[in-house]
């Protein structure tokens, strides 16, 4: 997983727990890297799951709810970041659909070791989408809650709904509906 992905989740416990949680969890879990990441390098996935899982158990917050609150602080920094990726959309329904053959295919080429998730269009209207989430991280709370920005970015709503077609959440049906 990148480095940016560690980074900026560890801001978020910075900002809203204080640096003393982030020195708990860091030692609470196993590290290889020790907790010193930078945003360029890359580091096992197995970290973010414990980090994650130990920030849960601190803070008695469940792990997808605290996914749901990264979402929000990640996808700004991505946007901040990458602001040419994003700014030609015109509605929040192209810019999901665009995922995965320009947004993360773009993404790709600038950190060329990022293990995305794909995204399989499925159904593609201006008020619904349909999409197959797939990835071996299971880290479908965080997409929704991704999805969410994106129709916050636009000053829109969505219903979204999700159905597990695997049940450890490597595989993920998401039905958008936008509310107009
Ligand atoms: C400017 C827009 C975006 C950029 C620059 C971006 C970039 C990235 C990067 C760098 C990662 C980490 C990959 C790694 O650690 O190897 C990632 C992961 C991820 N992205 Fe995006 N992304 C963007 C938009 C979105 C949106 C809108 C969604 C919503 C569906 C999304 C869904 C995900 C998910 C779920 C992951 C976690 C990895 C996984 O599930 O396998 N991304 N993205």
């Amino acid at each position: 997983m990148k480095g940016i992905v560690f980074t900026d989740f560890l801001e978020l416990v910075e900002e809203k727990y204080g640096l003393e949680m982030v020195d708990n969890i860091i030692s609470q879990s196993e590290l290889n890297s020790g907790g010193a990441y930078t945003s360029i390098g890359t580091y096992d996935f197995s970290e973010m799951l414990q980090l994650i899982s130990n920030l849960s158990l601190n803070t008695s917050v469940s792990v997808d709810d605290l996914l749901m609150v990264f979402a929000e602080h990640f996808f700004n920094t991505l946007i901040k970041s990458h602001p040419n990726l994003v700014e030609h959309y015109k509605n929040p329904m192209d810019l999901l659909a665009s995922i995965e053959n320009h947004i993360h295919f773009e993404v790709q080429k600038i950190y060329m070791d990022a293990q995305l998730p794909t995204f399989e269009l499925i159904e593609h209207k201006d008020d619904k989408l349909v999409m197959i989430y797939k990835s071996d991280k299971a880290l479908y709370i965080l997409g929704k809650g991704l999805m969410e920005q994106v129709f916050k970015l636009f000053g829109e709503h969505a219903i979204i709904e999700y159905e597990k077609l695997k049940e450890d959440g490597t595989e993920v049906k998401f039905t958008i509906a936008r509310v107009v």
